[in-house]
């Protein structure tokens, strides 16, 4: 019998912080599962998630105002430890009996030094009677409200020299608040105090590994899917690349009857792109893959369409369609398997409450369309892509293409701006396979996290052989990102961007230049459109 490795694990109530989804993942860096929940939760809810511990996380809201979003008081009913981060903090004072004030004229933004002040359990690991009062550690502040009286039975064990309740504790209860943000990398061991509380504060085992999360999956997919047929639907990402090799690892009783993989290959791929993954994939695990050729469907229904969201929407749409006509001719298929993983979740949940500004509609974040006649598999709903990565070396997969640069569903719709044609597919294919070479020559692929080119709407002068010509400009793009929400543009070589370019402007016909995009995010976004 398996050990069920979601039995210790952590409850986050989210208040709305741009690092929330930073404190799952260094919980789960700690081989400890967590999730987060709106700071809403019900009261029933939270009872049944049975957390072994509790973090509270940051917001933007302040607690001086009535209307402030507080958690349900049955969290300080379950017995089990609470750690506050930012807004959290104050939300302890604030709910078991100190205050809170607004320190407009001292707010606090970026690196402070801590120092701290008292033993704790917090930090038993850090603290010797020398690190009293000295070595003070780096820290990262962002916060505009502070605890002005402390809760009965807390004590302070730190200060910075704005904030003198830096960090505070309750020790017969386990309740810790800590004013700066442990799980950002620029706080000194930021991450062994989150590891510390969750693993011998709230005693959960490390059980979180990738080894115990395929078994549980295999076993989760096992039992759901029985001897019915599955069918996915690959589009050479990493994510739904992992999932059919994890299908393909639990179901390896009936596994060419029971899993089938549809590629859709809406001419709009990457050079080679298809052969590729079909043939990585098919190499470790002999999958059944059927290719689905909608090139001409695709491109006749984009024609003319130059605004970047009806064009995700129209490929959505084909999408679907393509592949709803492909699985209604398997007959004996009942499942509908997909590579959601987490960070869409967290996406979708928050998209159906909040009203987020739309900049761009991922398709793949969406969902299916109603009518979709199949039960829903998603065995990656619980993973961050760095989880799903590692489960994918563990399954086999090659490195190359679970490191693989994302690419986006709309694929290179988004990337030819303005009017898309098979012309312009051609040209841009053949210009990014060789920014991509000669990324992987220089071993620079592995250094940026995304990398591509653009063909731009815009035409120059160039003379080529004694001609002039007038032809379109080539964009090129790499950016450096953890998490795809922010970006810096890669540093890259002037003599390396140099032979890129030349390459480009000799090899591929109708590009009259090459420029390099140093924009970062925000404000301007990954993709052109
Ligand atoms: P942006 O351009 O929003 O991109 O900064 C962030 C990440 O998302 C990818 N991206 C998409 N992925 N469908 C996708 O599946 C889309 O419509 C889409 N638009 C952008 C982008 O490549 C980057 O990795």
């Amino acid at each position: 019998m398996l050990e069920d490795i979601h039995h210790g694990r952590i409850l986050i109530l989210d208040f709305g912080s741009q690092t929330t989804q930073l404190i799952a993942r260094r919980i789960r860096e700690s081989h400890v599962y967590s999730e987060i929940h709106p700071y809403d939760m019900s009261e029933t809810a939270i009872r049944a998630f049975n957390p072994k511990g509790i973090i509270l996380s940051g917001g933007p809201e302040s607690l001086t105002r009535e209307t402030a979003p507080r958690p349900s008081r049955v969290i300080y009913e379950l017995g089990c430890p609470i750690l506050g981060i930012c807004y959290g903090l104050q939300l302890l004072a604030d709910q078991l009996g100190g205050a809170v004030q607004s320190i407009q004229h001292r707010r606090e933004f970026g690196l402070a030094k801590l120092t701290l002040c008292t033993e704790s359990e917090l930090w038993r690991f850090l603290f010797s009677p020398s690190s009293k009062g000295s070595h003070p550690l780096t820290v990262w502040m962002s916060h505009g409200d502070q605890i002005s009286e402390l809760p009965p039975g807390f004590q302070v064990i730190a200060g910075t020299q704005n904030a003198p309740y830096a960090a505070i504790a309750e020790p017969s209860r386990h309740y810790y608040g800590l004013q700066f943000h442990p799980e950002v990398t620029h706080t000194e061991h930021g991450t062994d105090i989150i590891r510390h509380f969750v693993q011998t504060i709230c005693q959960c085992q490390a059980l979180w590994t990738p080894q115990h999360i395929i078994q549980m999956m295999k076993q989760d997919i096992r039992h759901k899917v029985g001897k019915e047929g599955v069918i996915l639907g690959l589009s050479g990402g990493v994510d739904s690349a992992v999932t059919a090799a994890l299908l393909h690892a639990a179901l390896d009783q009936n596994k060419h009857l029971q899993l089938t993989c549809i590629f859709v290959d809406n001419g709009l791929l990457r050079a080679e792109e298809a052969e590729e993954v079909m043939e990585r994939l098919a190499r470790e695990h002999p999958i059944r893959i059927v290719r689905v050729n909608a090139h001409k469907r695709f491109l006749s229904a984009l024609k003319g369409v130059v605004e970047p969201e009806i064009k995700r929407k129209i490929i959505g749409k084909i999408f679907y369609d393509v592949f709803e006509e492909e699985a209604a001719k398997h007959k004996d298929v009942q499942w509908l398997a997909q590579g959601t993983i987490y960070p869409d979740v967290i996406e979708s949940a928050s998209a159906k409450t909040k009203k987020a500004h739309v900049i761009k509609t991922h398709h793949n974040v969406g969902g299916l369309p109603k009518t979709i006649r199949l039960k829903l598999l998603e065995p990656l709903r619980e993973l961050f892509k760095d989880e799903v990565r590692k489960i994918g070396l563990e399954l086999g997969l090659p490195k190359s293409l679970v490191y693989r640069h994302p690419f986006p569903g709309p694929g290179l719709a988004v990337r030819i701006l303005g009017e898309i044609d098979e012309e312009a597919c051609k040209r841009l294919r053949k210009a990014d396979a060789i920014f991509i070479e000669e990324l992987k020559k220089a071993n620079l692929y592995d250094t940026v996290s995304q990398a591509f080119a653009v063909l731009l709407p815009v035409k120059s002068v160039a003379v080529m052989g004694d001609a002039r010509v007038y032809e379109p400009v080539l964009a090129l793009r790499a950016v450096t990102t953890s998490d795809f929400m922010t970006a810096a543009f890669a540093k890259l070589p002037y003599a390396f961007l140099e032979h890129v370019a030349n390459r480009i402007t000799n090899e591929v016909e109708g590009i009259s230049r090459v420029v390099y995009d140093i924009s970062s995010k925000p404000p301007a976004t990954i993709e052109w459109e």
